[in-house]
């Protein structure tokens, strides 16, 4: 049985607060839990695959050329070594996944400092390693345009335009005109991009660390001229990605093609430095923001221009100014979005493109001209909150937004404004508060999921789905025992291999809710082939531990089955309601700020977040998502920042010890407050996205927190001391 919804209209039926087994939303562990925590769950390189080459990447130590020659004899003699490939499909660029559809791009020219131009293969990855360090490559290098600053731009997208914003700036009581800079980020995953290909002479399977298999396959057929049936990925355990492995990159098709050229499995897996250096950077971004507002505080104009920058002819856009279309209020907008082309790795997808950079810009400006009105910077927010879409009119979903900011508010512990900053001094360290929205577009993706109740009455989930550290195996299999009346560990879920129906996969923040019904379309369809079998009406019978009950009886699911195993296929496609209402998820941040009077250092004291992203399906693991984003804030606000060398373009800190990820000693104690809601707009189980929510804008709490602290405005993310201390003696 296969059963499909395109969601045209809003589903408030709210099945799953109907139904009698008391799961959904409960903080259960994590069925895989116990595998990771003992290391035992095998990622993409751990499978253990007898007779398996290992290979080595080698890439280019030029900004852009092409390579002349490369002399493979000077390795063949070297102990193991068995080949040297430079086949150009496994060079180019890492594919986009389907943020904008965009293949494997196969590339002859060397178009950035890193791209793999050649895959050393050996016995033994420490003789592969050797020769890929020896192997000698002539290059024919080229001059590119490497500061993004110093090139001209043109629009990456069409600009929105309503009104007149210069003249509304002209005309306001109060007004903010600031430019902020963000600089790159790593994705940073834990787990390297890394694969183990076979062939075994027609078809090709491939243990891979990635995000959306469907996709996935897609992309690895294509760039190896296969039948897509003849492509098998797995990918059941995924140690994050982060954007990074939306689509396939490098060593995936470069083991694919050893392996189908040598005859034997071969194992690829990227150094530290390989995965910073040559997959994938978000862009650095200038952002100008422009704030009028009349005397009460009413916004009349919101401006926000971006500049971004990409390779040639890489498409992504950094979608900086999504949120800024519908966030707050002002009849008079601009929006516009401008592309610098230079020559670094591919600009990408990292954890949540767009707002992560553009919510917090926005919301410094916010900060500011609260100040100059002279009103609390929650009530600048609360006034500013627009009855519907301000350009396109549509209403919103649902929004959380105004009760995130006064429940975090209380939570926290927020005095009111206005206030002069340097208020409070410990010692060399001035202390300081601030707040700030979030904002994350919610969006869905058509997903498939299999359901079956087996004769032992247990219940099996899947799909193609990952789990990229997110929780996905617990809350599928929370929907499902909901459903079916189970406990989750009564329900298997198997993910990550594309022999299962095509899931949504893992990306901006879209997997929960469309993967997640998909299994919810299922299970509908079991419960009605169960109270057909009784007899009964759907809606009347109830599951619950096993047994069917409805008026007048109670039978054991294992007896109704009677030795049968029933199965449905969910098939989820997303339709009229996310196009007819604004649908996004929401929130508000609240940070104490520690800033020292000599060094300039920062240092996060507490952090609330309360966040508003429809129903929640397990509060520890949706939680957990919220902590990460918490954590991804404080990193963009004081120390992420890729560091590119302006003489050669290389990518300078391309390790998790010069490239600073919040550690331990910088994350305080995080507050996470989740506001319940049902949004059938959103999807057939009235979650939307939370993924990335956490980290859209909190740096601009922290940004704040340091001005209330010690009176600088900083103007470029990171914060590091240099530019708190530069600022310091501005004030
Ligand atoms: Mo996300 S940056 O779409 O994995």
């Amino acid at each position: 049985m296969s059963v499909h919804l395109k969601q045209d209209s809003v589903d408030d039926r709210n099945v799953l607060d109907k139904t009698g087994q008391g799961v959904i939303g409960e903080p259960i562990e994590r069925p895989e839990g116990l595998l990771k925590v003992t290391g035992t769950a095998p990622y993409a390189a751990e499978f253990k695959i007898p007779d398996c080459l290992e290979g080595v990447l080698v890439t280019a130590p030029i900004l852009r050329g092409k390579v002349k020659s490369i002399d493979r004899d000077a390795v063949l003699s070297m102990p193991g070594v068995v080949a040297v490939l430079s086949d150009e499909r496994m060079t180019g660029r890492a594919a986009q996944g389907m943020a904008n559809a965009a293949p494997f791009q196969p590339a002859q020219d060397v178009e950035y400092w890193g791209q793999p131009v050649a895959l050393v293969v050996a016995e033994s990855f420490e003789e592969a390693r050797d020769a890929a360090k020896h192997l000698p490559i002539e290059y024919e290098t080229e001059e590119g345009p490497i500061d993004p600053a110093a090139v001209e731009t043109s629009p990456a997208q069409d600009p929105t335009r309503q009104g007149d914003l210069a003249q509304a700036m002209n005309e306001a009581a109060h007004s903010v005109d600031v430019t902020i800079t963000t600089e790159g980020h790593a994705s940073a995953a834990m787990e390297p991009h890394a694969a183990i290909a076979q062939w075994d002479g027609s078809s090709l399977s491939v243990h891979a660390s990635l995000q959306m298999l469907k996709f996935n396959r897609t992309e690895l057929a294509d760039s190896l001229g296969l039948d897509e049936s003849k492509v098998r990925l797995l990918s059941p355990y995924v140690g994050g990605g982060f954007g990074s492995k939306l689509g396939i990159s490098q060593e995936a098709v470069a083991a694919s093609i050893a392996a189908m050229e040598l005859g034997r499995p071969v194992r690829v897996v990227m150094s530290r430095q390989q995965v910073f250096q040559t997959i994938m950077r978000r862009t650095e971004t200038q952002q100008r923001i422009r704030l009028a507002a009349d005397a009460d505080g009413k916004l009349t104009g919101f401006g926000h221009e971006a500049r971004i920058s990409n390779l040639p002819n890489e498409d992504f856009p950094e979608p900086v100014i999504q949120s800024s279309q519908f966030l707050y209020a002002g009849e008079n907008r601009l929006l516009t979005l401008d592309m610098a082309r230079i020559h670094r790795m591919t600009a990408g997808s990292v954890r949540a493109p767009g707002e992560a950079v553009g919510v917090q810009t926005v919301e410094q400006a916010m900060d500011m001209l609260a100040e100059k009105i002279g009103i609390d910077p929650i009530e600048l927010r609360l006034k500013n909150l627009p009855d519907q879409h301000p350009v396109k009119g549509m209403p919103y979903s649902s929004r959380k937004l105004a009760e995130c900011l006064q429940q975090g508010a209380e939570a926290f512990g927020w005095e009111k404004r206005p206030r002069k900053p340097r208020h409070t001094r410990e010692g060399e360290w001035w202390i300081g508060t601030g707040v700030a929205s979030a904002a994350r577009i919610h969006a869905v993706v058509e997903a498939k999921a299999r359901v079956s109740l087996q004769p032992d009455g247990t219940g099996m989930v899947e799909s193609d789905m990952t789990d990229i550290g997110t929780g996905t195996y617990s809350i599928l299999s929370q929907i499902a025992g909901e459903m079916l009346g189970l406990e989750p560990k009564d329900v298997l879920v198997r993910l990550g291999d594309t022999d299962f129906p095509p899931g949504s996969g893992s990306g901006g923040s879209m997997g929960a809710s469309s993967t997640g019904s998909a299994v919810f379309l299922a299970c509908e369809d079991l419960r009605e082939q169960l109270a057909r079998k009784l007899n009964v009406e759907p809606a009347s019978m109830v599951l619950k531990d096993g047994f069917a009950r409805w008026d007048g009886g109670q039978k054991a699911l294992t007896e109704l089955l009677d030795g049968d195993e029933i199965t449905a296929t969910g098939h989820f496609e997303p339709g009229d309601s996310t196009e007819d209402n604004l649908v996004s998820s929401f929130g508000a941040f609240f940070a104490e700020v520690a800033v020292n009077h000599w060094t300039g250092e920062s240092r996060v004291r507490r952090m609330t977040g309360a966040f508003g992203f429809g129903r929640v399906l397990n509060r520890r693991t949706a939680r957990s998502q919220c902590l990460g984003g918490m954590t991804w804030c404080i990193g963009n606000a004081l120390t992420e920042s890729l560091l590119f060398d302006p003489v050669d373009g290389h990518l300078a800190n391309c390790d998790l010890a010069e490239y600073h990820v919040p550690v331990h000693r910088d994350v305080p104690d995080l507050q996470v407050l989740m506001l319940e809601e049902r949004d059938g707009a959103a999807s057939p189980i009235q979650a939307k996205g939370v993924g990335e929510l956490g980290l859209c804008g909190g740096a601009g709490a922290i940004a704040n927190a340091i001005y209330d602290a010690c009176g600088a405005r900083v103007f470029e993310y990171p914060m590091t001391p240099d530019r708190v201390l530069a600022a310091l003696e501005r004030v």
